[in-house]
């Protein structure tokens, strides 16, 4: 399919389906869900100081966070949107400790691992968040399901609410970007094809937590600096990461003596990012293994992440082996 700029989400999605006869239409209606859903994400986040959608619930998740409004009704509008489709068997969010597995997903053909907002601490300061999607194949009758590589992904993606509302999604030939146009209330193609460069000269990390890292993290940071690469970190991985696939660099949240397995969680942050971070041409790495690679234990477990430019990568991955 010649992949022209224009054609809207919903269209293109149908007509990659169209490249599987023997499709049966799930995952296309999947991804149709998750689509509606984050269009009343962002119309929400458009006038969150006018609606109350702002501030706490007052609880604390299972990550041992401060749950947002948003945290919450994100979760709500994209479970109740999946649920309606009967076609996936379990989800898996941030926001909620369990797997759930919806009424008629009995006969569910696959499993979906969400951050239903993520970079929320940014939210009520107007900066950039975003929502994050990840799809395998179910293969068991539990949550087991989830325990699979990330390589094994059918589908990942990822709707950044920044100056723009952009998704940005790949089900493994490649990343495409879309827009959402407001006036018509359409994500329309706008990135077709992207390609992460080769190379940057952005480094994402939080460097308050520097002296807390290994001294091989601490001794790339001070090279980098040394070449003169720009410092830019939002605080929300989507912007990080939307920001890297475009103008290349590298992302990091090291480990460190605080968060001894980082502070990212495999499932619905390093996984489907680093799953786009590679089909764009780009490297994704725990430090040590390529992120893809490690099998997961536990449905929110946390790892540490680098991931970008594939030169950029490469140096940070022999500078830190070395030290
Ligand atoms: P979430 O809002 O989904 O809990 O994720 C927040 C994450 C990630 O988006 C971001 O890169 C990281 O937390 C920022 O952590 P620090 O504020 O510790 O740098
Ligand atoms: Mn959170
Ligand atoms: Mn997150
Ligand atoms: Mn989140």
């Amino acid at each position: 399919m010649k992949i022209e700029k224009g054609i809207d989400l919903s269209r293109f999605i149908l007509e990659e389906e169209r490249k599987y006869p023997k499709a049966s239409g799930t995952l296309s209606r999947i991804l149709i869900s998750i689509e509606n859903a984050t269009k009343i994400i962002s119309s929400h986040i458009r006038k969150a100081g006018l609606v109350d959608v702002l501030g706490k619930v007052g609880r604390i998740n299972v990550q041992g966070e401060e749950v947002q409004k948003l945290d919450e009704l994100a979760n709500n509008w994209l479970v109740e949107h999946l649920a309606s489709t009967g076609d996936f068997f379990a989800v898996v969010s941030e926001e909620m400790e369990k797997a759930f597995f919806p009424e008629g997903g009995k006969d569910g053909k696959y499993v979906i691992c969400l951050d239903p907002l993520d970079g929320s601490s940014n939210v009520d300061v107007n900066i950039s968040v975003g929502t994050i999607f990840s799809i395998y194949k179910r293969i068991s009758d539990d949550d087991t399901s989830f325990l699979q590589e990330g390589r094994k992904q059918v589908a990942a993606g990822y709707v950044i609410y920044g100056s723009s509302t952009m998704l940005v999604y790949s089900t493994g030939n490649g990343v495409n970007g879309f827009t959402l146009d407001p006036g018509v209330g359409s994500f329309i193609l706008s990135h077709p094809n992207i390609r992460i460069p080769e190379k940057g000269k952005i480094y994402a990390f939080n460097e308050s937590n520097y002296k807390r890292w290994s001294d091989g993290i601490k001794k790339y940071v001070d090279i980098v600096k040394e070449k003169g690469y720009t410092l830019r970190y939002v605080a929300s991985m989507i912007a990080d990461v939307h920001r890297t696939l475009l103008k290349g660099g590298i992302f990091a949240y090291p480990a460190d003596n605080v968060n001894k397995n980082g502070k990212i969680r495999l499932l619905y942050e390093a996984n489907p990012l680093g799953f786009l971070v590679t089909q764009a041409g780009g490297i994704a790495s725990n430090g040590n293994s390529n992120i893809l690679d490690v099998k997961p234990e536990s449905l929110h477990q946390r790892t540490p992440i680098f991931m970008g430019s594939k030169m950029d990568m490469e140096e940070f991955l022999s500078v830190t082996k070395e030290s």
